[in-house]
């Protein structure tokens, strides 16, 4: 059985007020209890975050936007897993296609990221997913391909299973404009494929993939309801707590 899991990536968003009523507003709903949730505020929340989740019983997480792949030093700006671990951080976002365009996070890098995370033992969210242009050119499946190829299937078998799977097409992130439920589906397929081929079925079936770009109230349950959509790295609808909570409650 593959993880469910409805992730809220806050990107640079919210004070810390407003962090915890969202936070503690969406504690304080009915949320299906096998579905993992998880919080991905900006660094300064983390800590408060996991402080304010510490209780709950029913599978909330907190994560991190980012990190960088040295261990520590003089790296300005910058945070290391051993930090985030130490707020309270159990997953981080690993390859979003904003730190890939804004700040030029190449393949290597986001290597180098997924190895510090499985070394480290924080579960890395790897994103992924084509630019406009590039499916427009019918090119998506090759650049997904390459996408996993470049960053993440160097792993060993053992170290692979580690890892969440989000697929976010560029030109539907903060667009408005989703993936239907079978442009995404088809996509997802695609992955588990080339996980099987890289891998065996079995890994293929254990890894959770989620879906993101425009992912929101409204069409959460039409997406999930596709058997290789395991969740949503949501955006926007993430940073309203019924919202939220609805997509939380979208699997059937
Ligand atoms: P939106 O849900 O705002 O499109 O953002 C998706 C995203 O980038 C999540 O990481």
């Amino acid at each position: 059985m593959r993880k469910k899991i409805v992730a809220g990536n806050w990107k640079m968003n919210k004070t810390l007020p407003e962090a915890i009523e969202l936070v503690e507003n969406i504690l304080k709903a009915n949320t299906s209890a096998e579905v993992y949730k998880i919080f991905i505020p900006p660094f300064p929340f983390i800590y408060p975050v996991s402080k304010a989740i510490e209780k709950t019983a029913s599978h909330f997480f907190v994560g991190a936007q980012n990190l960088h792949d040295k261990e520590s030093g003089a790296f300005t700006g910058e945070t290391s897993l051993a930090a985030l671990k130490s707020v309270g951080a159990t997953y981080v976002l690993v390859g979003h296609s904003e730190r890939r365009s804004y700040f030029n996070e190449s393949a290597e890098f986001l290597k180098n990221k997924i190895n510090t995370c499985i070394a480290g033992n924080i579960t890395p969210i790897y994103c992924f997913g084509e630019m406009l242009a590039e499916r427009e050119a019918n090119k998506h499946f090759e650049i997904i391909e390459q996408q996993l190829n470049e960053s993440v299937f160097h792993l060993s078998a053992e170290d692979i299973v580690k890892l969440v799977l989000a697929y976010e097409p560029v030109w539907a992130i903060g667009t408005g404009k989703t993936a239907s439920p079978q442009q995404a589906q088809e996509v997802h397929q695609f992955i588990r494929t080339c996980l099987e081929k890289k891998y065996n079925k079995q890994i293929a079936d254990s890894i959770s993939i989620l879906y993101g770009g425009s992912c929101n109230a409204q069409n959460a349950k039409e997406l999930f309801s596709m058997p290789d959509i395991d969740g949503g790295l949501i955006g926007g609808a993430s940073l309203k707590a019924e919202d939220f909570v609805t997509i939380i409650n979208s699997f059937s």
